[in-house]
């Protein structure tokens, strides 16, 4: 795989973002890869878990490709949300317990893609965020859904209204992160856990994520998707992702 790296050892599936030039952005490729490394994980009956992180030394993952949201359609909003949805729900629903080591930025859909796993670590410099109301649009790969399920409705309605990057500390203190450490013992932190993971059964395992999982509703990713597709087809949008891109301050006109 292009922006991927996979490797198994000891029954841990370690999953590597890799397009450090870019803070490990995840463009469309990068999500279809995604995808089928959990169908390869999943299949493979030595994996007990699961270690997702971000190559290079600032970030877990800054978002997904900005340069590619200028690509997209007014029409395709409401597809390109759904897309990035389906490849999260797969983290989320994955038989094996999967922990995101996050090593640095986890923006936007790389803050989503950390919530779409089922426990965070953080080194101590890690920054978190869901700041795509800068950008004029709303997350669309689940995260105002997880974030709302994982800290409350108020904490998560301020990060996203306001666009805050969130400290490790602030993650621990309402719950977003489940360890901060030193980056030394980031990963060795995640292997703690899944080596006693390791010594259960994999089919109560597996049950567990199943009936936690069960708690999400449909709806609320619908009405994501719709307010992704909204938000799509407004200039607000081209004008946001534009500034990023011409590293300018945005112009927003409520239009
Ligand atoms: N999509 C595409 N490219 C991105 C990116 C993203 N989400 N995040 C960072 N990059 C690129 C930058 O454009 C830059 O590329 P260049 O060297 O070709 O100009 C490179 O990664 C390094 O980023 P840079 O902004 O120069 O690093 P920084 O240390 O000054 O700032 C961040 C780091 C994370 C604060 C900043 O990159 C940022 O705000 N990223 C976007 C975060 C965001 O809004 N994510 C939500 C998207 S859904």
């Amino acid at each position: 795989m292009k922006n991927l790296l996979l490797e198994v050892k000891n029954g841990i599936a370690y999953l590597t973002i890799n397009r450090p030039e870019k803070l490990n952005a995840l463009n469309f490729e990068t999500l279809t890869e995604i995808e089928t490394a959990f169908d390869l994980i999943e299949s493979n009956k030595e994996v007990r878990g699961v270690i997702i992180t971000g190559s290079g030394e600032k970030a877990f993952v800054a978002g997904a490709d900005i340069g590619e949201f200028l690509t997209i359609p007014a029409e395709e909003g409401a597809g390109f949300a759904a897309r990035g949805q389906a490849v999260f729900r797969k983290i989320e629903t994955c038989s094996k317990p999967v922990i995101a080591a996050i090593n640095g930025y986890a923006l936007g859909g790389g803050c989503e893609l950390a919530l779409a796993c089922h426990m965070r670590v953080l080194v101590d410099t890690a920054k978190l965020g869901q700041p795509e109301v800068n950008l004029g649009i709303v997350p669309g790969y689940g995260g105002t859904q997880r974030l709302t399920h994982l800290v409350g409705r108020g904490k998560a309605l301020e990060w996203m209204v306001t666009a805050d990057m969130i400290s490790a500390e602030e993650s621990l203190k309402w719950g977003l992160a489940n360890y901060v450490v030193p980056h030394s013992v980031l990963i060795s932190t995640c292997e703690d856990i899944l080596e006693k993971v390791k010594s259960k059964p994999p089919i109560a395992v597996a049950e567990v994520i199943n009936a936690v999982n069960g708690y999400f509703g449909e709806e609320g990713f619908k009405s994501e998707i719709k307010a992704f597709a909204r938000c799509v087809s407004t200039t607000d949008f081209k004008e946001g992702s534009s500034a990023f891109i011409e590293k300018r301050a945005p112009k927003f006109k409520g239009e």
